[in-house]
């Protein structure tokens, strides 16, 4: 068993990124070959926990993307599969040391460098997997901080440059974490976090994600 969700501070992923890499290499090939693939997608959604001090959010951020993916007239197969994706879209931040993913001050230029380092890392982490699920999760993973007006990282894609899915998860990782405890804050209650999410449309976020969101949760 990779993770321990029922621990409310798990402890770091032990593996080095190159055997992650690997698990998930290997992971793709059964999949690939899968009649049912839902037993291997929870194995990779336990992969993508296994480093995040709040083990649940991304299980949220992928209940709320499906739900979004709905609402934007995808397919609910479609929408299944961007769960399952939406899952892993901070794997990359294995790399990141828990001091920092727990620091409750305000983060410094270079420590800010190294937490936008986690897309990267995503992209390296997915290398040649091809499965369409994993191929999607790669794509959030890596987009998912970008913003609408050209604002975000890692590559300052603008508007509906950046992929729907990863514009999609990234409506629904700001909501979670607005409405959650972080290192940095307490949770917001739905009437200010909403209050926020109007703030971002149309410059952090995409302004039919924000549309789409609001009346989800609210
Ligand atoms: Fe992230």
């Amino acid at each position: 068993m990779l993770a321990c969700p029922p621990c409310p501070t798990p402890p770091r992923n032990p593996f080095s990124l190159p055997r992650l890499r690997q698990r998930l290499l290997a992971l793709d090939g059964a999949l690939r070959d899968a009649a049912e693939p839902g037993p291997l997608l929870a194995r990779a959604a336990a992969l993508g926990r296994s480093g995040d001090p709040d083990p649940r959010h991304g299980r949220r951020v992928a209940a709320l993307a499906g739900a979004l993916a709905g609402k934007h007239g995808l397919p609910a197969s479609f929408a299944v599969e961007l769960a399952s994706a939406a899952e892993l879209h901070d794997l990359g931040k294995v790399v990141l040391p828990r001091s920092l993913l727990v620091k409750s001050g305000p983060l410094s230029v270079t420590e800010r460098q190294r937490v936008a380092m986690h897309t990267r890392v995503a992209t390296w982490l997915f290398g040649e997997a091809r499965h369409p699920v994993l191929r999607l999760a790669a794509t959030v993973a890596r987009s998912h901080h970008e913003r609408w007006d050209g604002g975000g990282y890692p590559d300052g894609t603008e508007g509906d440059r950046t992929p729907l899915p990863a514009r999609i998860v990234a409506g629904a990782d700001v909501w979670d974490a607005l409405t959650h405890d972080r290192p940095y804050r307490p949770e917001l209650g739905n009437g200010e976090a909403a209050a926020l999410v109007r703030q971002m449309r149309g410059t952090a976020l995409d302004p039919a994600v924000v549309d789409a969101l609001l009346p989800l949760v609210l």
